[in-house]
């Protein structure tokens, strides 16, 4: 009888036949849409397209995701959810109380996840001990961009405190130069304010006021002066503020137009989209007073149910893919930020990454490592959503004091 031995063109058929019959698509809801960001969303549907699916996308505009946890809401509502969407923090947990994610534990305990995941990142990633969503990074938030030559021709000197802060503001302003980039969307004020309730307040201020939410905290002195230097900052930034996206401010860094900018290090995907080099042409430092402490931000993708069995496929592709070494290194190395991933190889990392790295580690130890509220990663959405409007409104009002701006967000605080 004669044998069947396949030739290596059958053999590539036959696989290519069984990858098609298995290929699936995956829609994935996400609010990467600035220069950097859609080179490190690229990076996520090139990992899915590697794999024989296709990427469906869905693109929802808008700095911090607001408009696209809107829209997500609306489309599950309706019963057509994603495979996958951007969610973050709390929020998860929100989410996965509503009975509409789908678990992960096969593809977390095959991928080890408990193992190379940091444990509070794993915490956050499970609800009820089950694994609901898959994290791509660590972004830092506590982070100011300054334009070297800026500072350089206002002779201003980078700050380490808020005093200095207002120093190199002040000369910035002298020479010409808009001291701080800053777009009027409550998301950046909040970004804004947070660093200073970090660098003026300290590590504990900051976890009993806007962690726990501790009313006296709330109330007390300390939040009525960090209160007041957010307010400071305001007088540094210029007149078309209001309603600029983040990336557009970036962009004023980049082009030396303005000297400052507080954001996380998803700027740092602008700088270097844009052809820039750290430690050259722009700089990355900590926020005034916040060197020893970490303000974390950590994007990760929910997997929503779905009923089609090629789309299940794919969808678990995605998790295992977004776990794995290569596609952690490549998607941080354009999104800014850093793998989320335990004991990764940081030789291909720019200076600002590999300090993110190291602080991330001693942050943990010290007690330094604080979640931002400002994206979402420790209040839950409603608290977090109406204290950030009253942040905003005192930002934006001419009569609102300190005092009663206070008194507004102890309030807030109690939303559910
Ligand atoms: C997200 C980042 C994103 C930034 C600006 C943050 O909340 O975590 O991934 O780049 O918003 O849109």
């Amino acid at each position: 009888m004669k044998k069947f031995i396949p030739t290596q063109a059958a053999t590539a058929a036959l696989l290519f036949a069984t990858a098609a019959a298995q290929a699936g698509e995956v829609e994935v809801l996400h609010w990467w849409t600035s220069g950097g960001e859609a080179k490190a969303a690229t990076a996520l549907k090139a990992t899915l397209l590697a794999q024989g699916h296709s990427w469906k996308d869905f693109a929802v505009a808008g700095g911090g995701g607001d408009s696209a946890m809107t829209v997500l809401k609306s489309r599950v509502v309706s019963g057509n959810a994603p495979a996958a969407a951007q969610i973050k923090g709390p929020s998860l947990q929100e989410w996965a109380r509503e009975g509409v994610l789908t678990p992960m534990d096969e593809v977390a305990k095959a991928g080890k996840w408990d193992e190379i995941l940091p444990g509070p990142v794993a915490d956050i990633m499970k609800y009820k001990g089950h694994y609901i969503a898959a994290p791509v990074n660590v972004h830092r938030v506590n982070w100011l961009w300054a334009n070297p030559e800026a500072l350089k021709k206002a002779g201003a000197k980078l700050p380490s405190n808020w005093d200095e802060f207002f120093v190199a503001a002040e000369a910035l302003k002298k020479a010409g130069i808009v001291p701080v980039a800053h777009g009027g969307q409550n998301w950046q004020d909040f970004t804004t304010f947070e660093a200073v309730a970090l660098g003026e307040g300290g590590v504990d201020f900051y976890k009993k006021a806007l962690v726990q939410l501790d009313p006296a905290t709330l109330n007390g002195p300390t939040m009525e002066k960090v209160l007041s230097t957010f307010k400071r900052i305001k007088t540094y930034t210029d007149k078309n503020a209001p309603g600029r996206d983040w990336n557009l401010a970036t962009a004023m860094v980049i082009k030396g137009e303005a000297g400052m900018q507080i954001m996380g290090d998803w700027a740092k995907g602008e700088f270097v989209a844009a052809g820039k080099v750290p430690g050259k042409d722009f700089i990355c430092t900590t926020t005034p007073g916040s060197a020893k402490a970490f303000t974390f931000n950590i994007d990760s993708f929910a997997l929503f149910k779905l009923k089609n069995e090629a789309n299940i496929k794919a969808q678990r592709d995605l998790a295992v893919a977004i776990m794995s070494p290569e596609f952690q290194e490549l998607f941080n190395l354009n999104k800014g930020s850093i793998p989320v991933r335990l004991n990764m190889k940081m030789d291909k990392f720019d200076d600002c990454a590999k300090t993110s790295s190291a602080d991330f580690v001693s942050t943990a130890k010290s007690g330094g490592l604080v979640p931002s509220i400002a994206h979402g990663m420790a209040v839950g959405a409603a608290a977090e959503g109406a204290i950030k409007d009253v942040v905003s409104q005192f930002w934006n009002s001419d009569k609102m004091t300190a005092k009663e701006a206070q008194a507004k967000i102890a309030a807030a605080a109690k939303t559910k």
